[in-house]
């Protein structure tokens, strides 16, 4: 893991590289590199650390690599720490192949041995490494058969771009369960693992299947199956331009992102809503299918399982159906129940999570219908589903996930509404309420972000905090889990979720002067409970801010702080009260000095398991 781009046209390759590995950057990493072939030689520059680094590198050489084909790599860490020699490129021992990889070799310790057997040496501790002797092992004088063989002797995940000191006009790829594009320009072609390192220099992209290989010239681009039988392949187009991964004046992808969730969440539902209605052509779900069925699984991993727990209490509410909400690591391993009576929803910002892709396939394989909440087009999960409902978030830089969590559970009330009303789950009247709701939700959002002052000085003052609880009841538990999630990955402070009536249970001995409580009240029909919960909290000692309506307003009275999100419908408050936490966390994180959008360990997508 974690960024490929690859680069063959006219121009020199390196800084066209190094800068498609910074518009990876988001993905997370610890190191990178580059690989350029100039003069049937391959020259191999690679950097611990920030790609700066690594530009400083390349720029400080003598004389800077000018070779027009070359591959680079960020990396984090699977096999062996963040180091010079265990970033990508990987070189075989003759020096002939240079490798990039995305993935994991699983029958690499028997690959390695078997390399060992024969003399080579290996000089990092990766399981990539093994891919570049292999390659040498296995070159039979055809380029193409060899990669043949290669598929078919590795076990495992990968997304791997080639470059050949015998053929200085052509890159090669190959992918098995990671993610690799080709990217088609004029007179220069691209590979990489996303569209954004690419974006710059063109918006057609074609998708590499598993066990494909692609062989990229300057002027075309030849597709096989591994067979070795050629491939027609379409183009698809990417809308996305590079403007918008980039910040445009905000100090951090993650705030710029923040800011983008009124025209998100308005992307996401108003095509969807008409006439009041939500219509969600793209979905076959007829009535016939949803009465039959008995439950819904959702399943997910990080904040796209904390939307999928929104999703369960909105739709077991209005749609009186068992809905059950699971981490998709655990789902894999846990022999799930599920069958054609069963609806699996796979929610997914990257579309490329390891655990949640795997997900999707068991449920399908045991006759699950599924669908698939899904933001990047055209990715492994949204190919695989049966049906796709795209979140329109657009591009999403910062690791952590903001207008790809509200957007996802914007489109989970969408389907939540449309099996209410094929059930007749729901009145006319409150039909009409929600949807008008959802409606209100991007200017509700738009008012919140005009004024964020309060915000930020409730963090400022509690920042040094080590211990922060989030509560709540019902749908505000379920927002309080996001909210918990956000500060703790990008601030490094511990949080946590409580159901407010759980707290009592235990874990109400760790709350001193010293840990805050954010106490999230938005359901009127729960204020009484929360406003004892908050006084229990306060007789700790534990200061409180509250996060509530304002028909909840009045819960100030018990608490330290308040902060009220504009008036909206208690059912579909979560999308609110998310914008209030993303900038708590947002806020706590700038004061400390953390790296916000890369915060640390941490990668984008995480496609292994
Ligand atoms: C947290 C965060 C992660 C992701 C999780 C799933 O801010 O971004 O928890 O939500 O890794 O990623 P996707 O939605 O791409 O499957």
């Amino acid at each position: 893991m974690c960024g490929i781009i690859g680069y063959i046209g006219n121009k020199p390759a390196a800084p066209i590289l190094v800068n498609g590995l910074k518009k990876l950057e988001y993905r997370g990493y610890d190191s990178s590199g580059i690989a350029v072939l100039e003069n049937g030689k391959i020259d191999c520059i690679k950097s611990v650390g920030k790609i700066e680094q690594l530009k400083k590198k390349v720029d400080g050489r003598k004389k800077p690599p000018a070779g027009t084909l070359g591959i680079g790599h960020t990396r984090w860490a699977t096999h062996g720490v963040p180091s010079d020699v265990n970033s990508h490129p990987h070189i075989s021992r003759d020096g002939r192949f240079a490798i990039v990889h995305n993935g994991i070799i699983e029958n690499f310790a028997e690959l390695k041995t078997s390399l060992q057997k024969d003399g080579f040496v290996f000089k990092s501790e990766t399981d990539s490494e093994a891919v570049a002797h292999m390659l040498q092992k296995l070159y039979d004088g055809d380029i193409l058969s060899t990669l043949r063989r290669l598929i078919k002797t590795l076990v495992g995940s990968y997304a791997i771009g080639i470059v050949f000191s015998d053929a200085p006009d052509t890159m090669y790829a190959i992918r098995k369960d990671n993610p690799l594009i080709v990217g088609l320009g004029d007179g220069e072609n691209f590979i990489a693992s996303d569209v954004t390192a690419a974006l710059d220099h063109t918006h057609e992209f074609v998708l590499l299947e598993n066990y494909e290989t692609a062989e990229i010239t300057r002027d075309g681009v030849n597709y096989y199956d591994i067979d070795g039988n050629p491939l027609e392949k379409l183009p698809y187009r990417v809308n996305w331009d590079a403007a918008q991964a980039e910040k445009e004046g905000y100090p951090h992808f993650m705030l710029k992102e923040i800011y983008a969730q009124p025209k998100a969440i308005t992307d996401t539902l108003r095509p969807r809503i008409k006439s009041g209605e939500v219509v969600l052509g793209e979905l076959i779900l007829d009535k016939k299918y949803v009465d039959g069925l008995e439950k819904i699984d959702i399943v997910g991993c990080g904040s796209a399982y904390h939307a999928g727990i929104v999703g369960k209490t909105f739709i077991e509410k209005h749609c009186r159906i068992r809905v059950t909400c699971e981490l998709a690591s655990e789902y894999i391993y846990g022999d799930p129940i599920t069958d054609e009576k069963t609806l699996t929803i796979i929610i997914s910002q990257s579309g490329e999570t390891a655990d949640t892709l795997n997900a999707l396939r068991i449920a399908k394989a045991r006759g699950s219908h599924t669908v698939a909440i899904v933001n990047v087009v055209e990715s492994s999960i949204a190919r695989e589903a049966h049906d796709v409902l795209y979140t329109y978030a657009g591009p999403e830089i910062a690791v952590a996930t903001t207008k790809g969590y509200t957007t996802q559970v914007a489109a989970l009330y969408l389907l939540g509404l449309h099996i209410a009303k094929i059930k007749g789950t729901v009145t006319d009247g409150r039909y009409t309420e929600l949807v008008n709701g959802l409606l209100g939700l991007a200017d509700g959002i738009s008012s919140m972000l005009r004024n964020t002052d309060a915000i930020k000085d409730f963090a400022e003052r509690y920042k040094n905090r080590r211990n922060v609880f989030f509560i709540g009841r019902g749908t505000d538990y379920a927002a309080s889990l996001e909210g918990a999630l956000k500060l703790k990955e990008i601030s490094y402070i511990h949080a946590e979720a409580y159901a407010s009536g759980e707290l009592k249970h235990g874990t109400i001995s760790l709350i001193t002067k010293s840990t805050v409580t954010i106490a999230l009240v938005t359901q009127r029909a729960l204020y009484h409970k929360m406003e004892s919960n908050i006084k229990a909290v306060k007789s700790r000692k534990g200061p409180v801010l509250a996060v509530a309506s304002p028909a909840n307003a009045a819960i100030a009275d018990c608490a330290d702080s308040l902060l009220t999100i504009p008036e909206c419908d208690d059912d579909i408050s979560p999308v609110l009260t998310a914008v209030v936490l993303q900038l708590f966390a947002y806020y706590v994180a700038d004061a400390r000095g953390c790296d916000i959008d890369k915060p640390r360990h941490l990668a984008k997508s995480v496609t292994v398991e």
